[in-house]
């Protein structure tokens, strides 16, 4: 199938952010990576393992009225790797952001350790070093090598 066929199924977007070529499946956890429950107001759009010539199969997400931080792009990254950041102004694209797999991750992630600095209820922001099999904090050395997106800050 083609690009066109993706296009039909989830619509162009006035202003905003489409996350375009991410791993198939992975959107919800895309969503929350953006803070998106629902409960924002957001109009958002959902593709899920569409047909994509360049992976198979893909998922897209389309929010209306919003831009990610560098932060959010960065954990974005690690799951979804292939993914293009595409900035929509009165239905062009005016920016298209290839991902780029970061050094560390800062803010996004919580430590799963309850003794880490960053839960003690100070104002410090998490910091990860990105290893080649998982992210490491740079307070604690605690790994999460699996379910990164179990750790994402509500
Ligand atoms: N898009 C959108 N609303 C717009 C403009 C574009 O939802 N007003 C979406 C397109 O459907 C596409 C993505 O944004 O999924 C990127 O658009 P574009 O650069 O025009 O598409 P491609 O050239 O296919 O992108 P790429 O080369 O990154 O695959």
């Amino acid at each position: 199938m083609t690009d066109i066929d993706t296009e039909l199924r989830v619509s162009k977007i006035q202003n905003g952010t489409v996350i375009d070529h991410v791993t198939g499946g992975e959107a919800l956890h895309v969503l929350s990576i953006i803070g998106i429950d629902g409960s924002g107001g957001e109009t958002v759009s959902v593709g899920i393992n569409v047909p994509s010539d360049r992976l198979g199969r893909k998922d897209i997400v389309k929010v209306e009225g919003r831009e990610l931080s560098q932060s959010e792009v960065d954990v974005l990254s690690l799951i979804a790797p292939d993914a293009t950041i595409n900035i929509i102004r009165e239905y062009e694209v005016t920016e298209k952001q290839c991902v780029e797999r970061p050094e560390e991750v800062t803010g996004v992630l919580e430590c799963p350790n309850p003794n880490c600095i960053t839960n003690a209820g100070e104002p410090v922001d998490t910091r990860f070093e990105v290893l080649s099999d998982g992210v490491r904090c740079e307070y604690c050395d605690t790994i999460i090598r699996e379910d990164l997106t179990e750790h994402i800050k509500s």
